[in-house]
């Protein structure tokens, strides 16, 4: 049995729901390379940049792995309530800044996102697993339609939030602020959840030295993750003055390939809404002194090691080894 129950040899399913984004990509990949999963689905969000963009870049990611047959859906082009906040300053005018993609082979699928979402866990007969790394938008409006599908995620994984800081503002992660109201839904929907925050995603910098090495892997792949590398890295380096790049959404799928990645605590965890500096923070109970229950597995820790080999190992399965001499 794994650690979340299911047999070694049993192929596992998820569906990714995200607003690619560098890290987004990254993540996408390293989903597709799990030998023993498949990725039902790819449901699109706004985020870190308007709909159109973040659907066209998902597009864009299958496109350039080969990968076209894994559908997309478009979800939510704004947050339940409030108005969209993107992050080209991180992402770019395109919201994949740095390397020359091809244009998209196929398109989105007709569906909503929400819709498909929803009858997907509906008619899966067995729980799917989500890997949810981008604003919460989607799936707090299929939770709100049919509360019961709470039931059919196996294991949920968020990227976002945080104990103990903030992205987009001094108290809030990016993908919570965006939306906070679905991110309250979400967190209280009764789901197996695990919350990746930015405390482990900024503990498993991949070191701007190692970006060669992933280039040289050979291929289309590793190329354009190297050039992504290097442009997500820029931010990195001039805001946190670090010398290599947080792939946040990477961290939180691999959390599902390899949960003993993580360590976490259970913990309440409340998201602000109505704060004046503190909306979309994800208020952490870490000494049990609200007496409500917990909601979430939150990660306090992460093997970084251990992250930044299966992202090597998972790219190295999607590149083209140069031919021999
Ligand atoms: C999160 O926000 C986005 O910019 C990234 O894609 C990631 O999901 C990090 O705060
Ligand atoms: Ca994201």
């Amino acid at each position: 049995m794994s650690a979340f129950g299911g047999e070694e040899d049993e192929i596992r399913r998820l569906v990714i729901d995200c607003d690619p984004g560098h890290d987004d990509a990254i993540a996408i990949l390293v989903a597709l390379a799990q030998p023993r999963w498949r990725v039902d689905g790819i449901t699109v969000v706004a985020g870190n940049q308007t709909l159109d963009k973040t659907v066209r870049n998902a597009l864009q990611v299958l496109t350039v792995a080969g990968r076209t047959h894994v559908p997309v859906y478009a979800g939510m082009d704004r947050p339940l309530v409030r108005d969209l906040v993107t992050a080209e300053h991180v992402h770019g005018e395109s919201g994949l800044e740095g390397p020359a993609l091809p244009e998209p082979g196929v398109k989105a699928q007709p569906e909503h996102a929400v819709d498909w979402l929803a009858r997907h866990l509906r008619e899966a007969g067995a729980p799917i697993d989500v890997a949810a790394v981008g604003p919460l938008t989607n799936l707090a409006l299929v939770l709100r339609r049919e509360p019961d599908l709470a039931r059919s995620i196996g294991r949920l994984v968020v990227m976002g939030g945080a104990v103990g800081e903030g992205n987009i503002t001094p108290s809030a992660e990016f993908n919570i602020f965006v939306d906070p109201e679905a991110a309250a839904i979400v967190f209280g929907a009764g789901i197996p959840l695990t919350m990746v925050g930015l405390d482990v995603t900024h503990q498993a910098l991949l070191p701007r030295a190692e970006f060669a090495a992933i280039r040289a892997l050979g291929g289309p792949v590793p190329e354009m993750v190297a050039d992504l590398l290097d442009y997500f890295a820029g931010f990195h380096q001039q805001v946190y003055a670090f010398d290599g790049v947080p792939i946040h959404d990477a961290c939180a799928v691999a959390a599902l390939f390899e949960p003993t990645l993580l360590t976490t605590r259970r913990l309440r965890v409340d998201v602000e809404t109505r704060g004046q500096f503190t909306d979309g923070r994800t208020v952490c109970d870490l000494w049990g002194v609200t007496g409500r229950q917990p909601n979430a597995e939150v990660a306090v820790g992460i093997d970084r090691d251990g992250f930044l080999d299966l992202l090597t190992a998972s790219l190295r399965r999607l590149a083209t080894p140069p031919a021999p001499a």
